[in-house]
């Protein structure tokens, strides 16, 4: 697996962010809030992933995004989320920032909220529980939710690595092993279907945990 060490990786991570375009203060802000409140801050995107999702939202001047665009679009956000602390998390983030006029919180299940959205989204990061991937995107792609020049990202497709064997990733931690082990079964399902669909077109980018982007085709 690429990057498969800590230390590593962390190297790599660093010099990249060194040589990306600033990361906002707010979103630095964020970033340092959370890592202080949540013991498994690790699952959220880290500033240079958030870096990625603003520049994507801006070059593709995204009016309407499913959980991530950017100041600079004043796009309308629509983000879904299950756990309650989170949710209390997300909506304090949104008053500090006065984003209530374009940010919405839908809380409950992904997959029943996914399936009540309606319009369409420019762009759509797809990264809450891994064995809910293949089930959101086919809705997305069902109910034409994407828009005709939209891109979806999904992340983690690696699943640390366990999608692709389970012999990949001998660091990854005992503690989190079966877990992963787990999410990278439903990834490997997830993987095959998006790249049999005939609808899009997919390329899974050996970056980070993997990530996938999808398009229609043209
Ligand atoms: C990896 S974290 C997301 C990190 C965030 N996307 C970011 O970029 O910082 C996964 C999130 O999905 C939420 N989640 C897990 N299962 C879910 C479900 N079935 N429906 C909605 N949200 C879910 C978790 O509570 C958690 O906040």
């Amino acid at each position: 697996m690429i990057l498969a060490q800590p230390e590593m990786a962390a190297t790599v991570t660093q010099y990249c962010t060194e040589h990306s375009t600033d990361v906002s203060p707010e979103m630095k802000e964020v970033w340092d809030w959370t890592c202080g409140e949540f013991e498994d801050a690790d699952k959220m995107s880290s500033p240079l992933q958030g870096t990625t999702m603003k520049f994507l939202a801006s070059w593709a001047g995204a009016k309407r995004a499913w959980y991530e665009a950017t100041k600079q679009t004043q796009a309308e956000i629509i983000t879904l989320e299950l756990d309650p602390k989170m949710i209390a998390a997300t909506r304090t983030t949104i008053a500090k920032y006065n984003l209530g006029d374009r940010v919405t919180v839908i809380e409950g299940p992904a997959q029943q909220s996914v399936e009540k959205l309606t319009g369409m989204f420019d762009i759509i990061f797809v990264d809450a529980n891994k064995d809910g991937y293949l089930g959101y995107v086919k809705v997305v792609l069902d109910q034409k939710l994407l828009s005709p020049k939209g891109l979806i990202m999904c992340d983690n497709v690696f699943a640390r690595g366990m999608t692709i064997s389970t012999e990949s990733n001998p660091q990854l931690p005992d503690k989190v092993r079966s877990y992963w082990t787990e999410c990278g079964k439903a990834l490997q399902k997830f993987n095959t279907y998006v790249k049999n669909d005939p609808r899009v077109d997919v390329v899974l980018l050996p970056v980070y945990d993997g990530v996938t982007l999808i398009k229609w085709k043209q």
